[in-house]
């Protein structure tokens, strides 16, 4: 072993950290795959989702792309199946209709796919091309993995039958929250020019100046969400827009997914189990179009991408952009609730260590929230590695969503992350805070 003063270092502690990332990654996927028989993991739980185990060797594709082929200059493993699992060939409705890997082969196909891969890591320059540097492009796959995780995850939210994935319940309430937070005028720092993991869309750093507004000190509860419903939110045109409206008459919505009537209140069900709404809980399960009737009715709006990032990034005693709202060191489950730790938002008030300067609490974690922004490139963005991983994407049709849920790993979650979908999703583990602009006497005050 080298000491920390000499050269290679630092490829060293790079390449370990990638093989550390790979592994308890694959360890994840491996939890959400071997949860359920094969039969089930063929099938499609919702049209919505594809099979599990397109997902699953989707997954070792993409690595063998980027990473046996592209990264390593290797020969194929399987070209033949390479548009079988091309997301954009292959629309999810279909998937279950594709002669697909069985389990026993998808699963040997990316054991030998990450064979591969940790065996030209071993070799690795991290300084030879763009897509190298600092390790970005295994970062990019393990962040890639981990999204399918999270959306296998949200597969096994649609499934139905017994129970099948268990964690620990997540922490209690630990402080008392306020319920908004002003967030004085001011230029701050959005996106970033440096993370090293960063994707092309949370690049490049740019000041952006807002004006004083207010936001919620914590995402919106259930028990603040069943007023809405109880006050006839969902039968009122009044809060929904226009296309909300059209949408919640067609789709029939009532309540969020996964809600039912139970006697007087709600129930709701979690990866197969019942149980009361608990009043304290970020709402989850909501599309954008619900959020934005809610706000409406509260007398509120949802906060522009850009006031949700101040919110979570901008440091008062510094004026510069922090990592996260905790500072700029990785989350751990003190920070917030991430990584299927645990199968549930946490109540408000559980994660003190991880609020802002300003007192803005669980940005990080428990749910996605939805922004009223539509999804764009910052402006100088350049498409990197490829087109599809955002570009494609920009345009009216997608909503932005911020923070990541307690299904997002920390990879793939930072105070830059920008997810996006269209506004009728709740299959997504989504829900929302309000903003308002300050009044003259806040913003002044
Ligand atoms: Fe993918």
């Amino acid at each position: 072993m080298t000491t920390t003063e000499e050269p290679g270092t630092e490829t060293e502690r790079l390449r370990g950290r990638i093989a550390a990332e790979l592994a308890r990654t694959r360890a994840r996927t491996a939890l959400l795959t071997e949860a359920v028989d094969d039969d089930d993991l063929m099938r499609q739980h919702s049209p919505l989702m594809s099979p599990l185990v397109w997902d699953l060797a989707h997954v070792g594709n993409q690595e063998e792309l980027w990473l046996v082929r592209d990264v390593g200059g290797r020969e194929p493993v399987r070209r033949d199946i390479d548009e079988l699992y091309d997301a954009f060939k292959q629309p999810r409705k279909d998937r279950p209709t594709l002669p697909l890997l069985p389990p026993a082969e998808a699963r040997a196909y990316l054991t030998t796919v990450r064979d591969k891969v940790l065996d030209l890591l071993d070799g690795i320059r991290f300084t030879d091309r763009s897509l190298v540097t600092d390790g970005f492009a295994f970062g990019m796959i393990v962040q890639h993995e981990q999204q399918h995780d999270e959306t296998m995850l949200a597969t096994h939210q649609l499934r139905s039958g017994p129970a099948v994935l268990d964690a620990p319940a997540p922490p209690e309430p630990r402080a008392r929250v306020g319920d908004e937070v002003l967030v004085p005028a001011g230029p701050f720092t959005m996106g970033t020019s440096t993370d090293p993991w960063a994707l092309d869309n949370e690049r490049p750093a740019h000041t952006v100046e807002l004006p004083a507004y207010v936001i919620d000190a914590a995402p919106v509860t259930n028990g603040r969400y069943r007023e809405f419903i109880a006050d006839g939110g969902y039968d009122d045109p009044r809060w929904w827009s226009e296309a909300g409206w059209r949408h919640r008459r067609e789709a029939g919505l009532t309540a969020p997914l996964h809600w039912r009537r139970d006697g007087d209140g709600w129930a709701y069900r979690r990866f197969g189990r019942w149980s009361p709404v608990r009043d304290d809980e970020p709402v989850v399960h909501v599309c954008w179009y619900e959020a934005e009737a809610f706000a409406a009715w509260a007398g509120r709006r949802l906060p522009t991408e850009a006031e949700w990032e101040k919110a979570a990034r901008w440091d008062p005693a510094t004026g510069r952009s922090r990592r996260y709202p905790w500072g700029d060191e990785d989350p751990t489950g003190e920070h917030a609730n991430l990584g299927q730790r645990h199968l549930r938002p946490a109540p408000v008030g559980a994660y003190p260590a991880g609020a802002s300067p300003l007192g803005v609490h669980q940005l990080i974690g428990d749910v996605w929230e939805w922004t009223s922004t539509t999804f764009r490139g910052h402006p100088g963005f350049t498409a990197f590695p490829y087109r599809e991983y955002s570009e494609v994407f920009f345009g009216d049709d997608y909503r932005v969503l911020r923070g990541g849920s307690f299904g997002t790993d920390r990879s793939a979650c930072r105070g830059t992350f920008r997810n996006w979908d269209y506004p009728i999703r709740r299959q997504i583990f989504s829900g929302f805070r309000c903003a308002r602009d300050a009044r003259a006497d806040e913003a002044h005050g």
